[in-house]
């Protein structure tokens, strides 16, 4: 049994858990695991690497990843498609495991479906918006980051009475942004879900100096939109998966926010910081759970599925489930948040 290995999109704390976890079930089964290079890069350029249990040890409090990653989309040429199958013949691979958000698995999707390629999914995103999972590893890490460096920004905005706006990562769900919101106890918190309420905001934050309060915190999904506006983008460009890089709208708010109500505000872009680091416990346990059921579906040879998270279980879920649909924040999250800014200023709640 020979398996390969990959890890696609944006990185995240967690995926060399999965690689650390899915190379020794393999070992433990008598099998041999080959590192793919960078992503859907290395199945089209044949770059692979050796792995093997001494190699992957020790690795579970690593960040990034020790293959490399690439957002490469093979099905942007037919060529790169069928060098992907050459190469995966040429390896002599009985099976690939894919270790990627949406776009990456969407591709191992593609490629089982329509190629036959024996593939296995780990659901990986710091933005926790795949299907067909409660939760993706590397959320939690991000969450985590966001909160201590709120925590931080709290004492600098209280010192100088400022509101400061914070921008988390998310793309086009507000799981992020949400549940770092609430762990910071966020005087405000938009995400991408609820359009910009951009009179209530300010309400909230001037009775907020009225009753007392000297500075407040503002936490903003990268996604999030006004209603009469689309989201904000760095450039024009879009990546191999027609993703626009998303960013900018916590600098646009900072700005609008300091004219309306003229009180000093700065904004912070968290940016790349919360897929940085070492994995939280919860994260290098999940990876751990998931790295082990991905060897498992290989080994079973239950092909075309994906390890993913169902209450405390981790299950089996087809690929064809998980990259469905974008999971959106569960609004439920978002209505508890918002006890501390809607409740008490008598606004429409979310619908
Ligand atoms: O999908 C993960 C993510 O970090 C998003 O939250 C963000 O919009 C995007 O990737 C950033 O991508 P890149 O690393 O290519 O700038």
């Amino acid at each position: 049994m020979r398996v390969g290995i990959l890890t696609g999109g944006g990185d995240c704390p967690g995926l060399n858990a999965v690689i650390r976890a899915v190379v020794r079930k393999i070992h433990n089964a008598g099998g041999e695991c080959v590192g793919v290079l960078e992503g859907w890069r290395g199945m089209v350029q044949n770059l692979t690497c050796p792995l093997d249990v001494n190699y992957t040890d020790g690795i579970i409090a690593m960040g990034g990843t020790i293959l490399g990653s690439s957002r490469t989309n093979p099905y942007k040429h037919p060529e790169h498609v069928r060098q992907v199958v050459e190469n995966f013949r040429k390896n002599a691979f009985d099976a690939l495991v894919a270790i990627g958000g949406e776009d990456t698995l969407g591709v191992a999707h593609k490629l089982h479906s329509q190629e036959g390629l024996p593939l296995v999914g780990v659901p990986k995103t710091i933005d926790n918006d795949l299907s067909a999972t409660d939760f993706t590893f590397g959320f939690d890490t991000a969450i985590n980051i966001v909160m201590e460096a709120v925590d931080r920004l709290r004492t600098t905005a209280e010192s100088h009475r400022r509101i400061i706006v914070v921008e988390t990562m998310g793309r086009h769900a507000g799981w992020i942004a949400c549940l770092s919101g609430m762990a910071v106890a966020a005087d405000y918190i938009l995400v991408p879900e609820v359009p910009i309420n951009f009179d209530h905001l300010c309400q909230v934050l001037a009775e907020r100096r009225a009753a007392g309060k000297k500075y407040s915190i503002v936490v903003v999904s990268e996604g999030a939109q006004f209603p009469d506006r689309g989201m904000i983008a760095k450039a024009a460009e879009v990546d191999a998966f027609g993703h626009v890089k998303l960013g900018g709208i916590g600098e646009v708010l900072a700005g609008m926010i300091e004219e309306r109500l003229k009180v000093e505000t700065r904004s912070v872009t968290l940016g790349h910081l919360q897929r940085g680091g070492s994995p939280s416990a919860y994260d290098r346990v999940l990876s751990t759970r998931f790295g082990i059921k991905a060897a498992e579906l290989v080994l079973a040879g239950d092909f075309g599925k994906m390890a993913a998270l169902r209450g405390n279980d981790i299950v089996a879920v087809s690929l064809a489930e998980a990259v469905n649909d974008t999971k959106r924040l569960d609004l439920r999250y978002m209505e508890e948040a918002q006890e501390w800014f809607l409740g008490a200023y008598q606004v429409p709640r979310v619908e």
